[in-house]
């Protein structure tokens, strides 16, 4: 099977280096190159609608896991222009190769496409974005709806090893709390979020499966962040006493945040394997880490 990877942040970059053992797979990269063992490498810009094509026509997927896009939410919020030809235009483009290939369409939502006043979402619960970021993914959903009617629409929330450097929710508490650094994190923000390889095994069944339509594929209960932050300090065998709780309502953003967007999982769990608890998915994050996982990425 051949596979296209759009984007090889947190998410790509992982699904690279997994999908790559045992398939044909190319990742893309725009403004970050990187090398991934195992895995072929292209730049692209989801903007530009040809080069979208070309790469598709050059690599003849037969799934597309569409999840380059600019995720920095306070970004998006004062770049509205720049957000949407990214994560709207972009994801347009990439969802109208597919249907001129034939090739599946897997295209990465949010947890953030809901307003977080009820948590627990499930798919048919309403949709109600309260920041750009949010806005121009569910303009990201439909988009690849229409272009492409079968495409496989997944909500999530994600962490884990980023070879870019970059922090996500565990790595900013393991890397703090590791230089002794004291963190406050919100104990009444919740979410569901999933280690990004746990993700792209889950992905990979639901596209070969032929699996389509919207679908939430994330941890398996709400949590806050708190609360995480201190599972993740006892995987890694961290001091706990440098977490302290504080209320996001103390909090200045730049871009409203959700409070509660967990999402529920029962549709794909009853379907579907590979979903761990988060005591066992951060003590994989942690071997996988001891275990050098990012020797396996070079950042160019
Ligand atoms: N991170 C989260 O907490 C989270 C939560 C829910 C959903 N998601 C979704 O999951 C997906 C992956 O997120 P992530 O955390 O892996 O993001 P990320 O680490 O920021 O990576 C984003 C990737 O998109 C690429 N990209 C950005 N603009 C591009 C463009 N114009 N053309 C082509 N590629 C472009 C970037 O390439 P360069 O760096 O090379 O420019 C990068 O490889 C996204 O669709 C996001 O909306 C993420």
């Amino acid at each position: 099977m051949r596979i296209l990877v759009t984007g090889s942040g947190l998410l790509g970059s992982c699904m690279g280096l997994s999908y790559g053992k045992a398939h044909e797979t190319t990742a893309t990269y725009n403004r970050h190159p990187i090398s991934i063992d195992g895995c072929g490498t292209e730049k692209l810009d989801i903007c530009d609608a040809g080069a979208v094509e070309k790469i598709v026509s050059l690599t003849k997927p037969d799934i597309v896991f569409h999840t380059a896009a600019n995720v920095d939410v306070d970004y998006c919020e004062s770049h509205h222009e720049e957000a949407h030809a990214i994560n709207a235009e972009g994801a347009a483009n990439v969802a109208k190769a597919c249907e001129k290939s034939g090739a599946m369409l897997v295209y990465i939502s949010s947890d953030f496409v809901f307003d977080g006043k009820a948590g627990n979402y499930s798919e048919k619960d309403k949709i109600n974005p309260i920041n750009y970021y949010g806005q121009t993914k569910l303009e990201g959903e439909k988009a690849a709806m229409r272009e492409c009617p079968d495409a496989l629409i997944v909500r999530t929330s994600i962490y884990g090893l980023n070879p870019h450097g970059r922090n996500s929710f565990a790595t900013w508490v393991t890397s703090s709390l590791s230089s002794g650094r004291e963190i406050k994190v919100f104990n009444d923000m919740y979410f569901t979020p999933i280690l990004t390889n746990s993700l792209a095994g889950i992905l990979l069944s639901m596209a070969k499966s032929g699996a389509s339509g919207i679908y939430n594929v994330a941890g398996v209960s709400s949590i806050s962040k708190y609360d995480l932050a201190l599972k993740v300090a006892d995987a890694h065998g961290l001091d706990k006493n440098l977490i302290k709780p504080n209320s996001w309502r103390d909090a200045e953003f730049k871009a409203p945040r959700p409070v509660d967007v967990s999402l529920d999982c029962s549709k794909a769990r009853s379907k579907f394997p590979g979903f761990l608890d988060y005591d066992e998915s951060l003590k994989l994050m942690r071997s996988l880490s001891d275990g050098g996982y990012l020797k396996s990425f070079t950042i160019k």
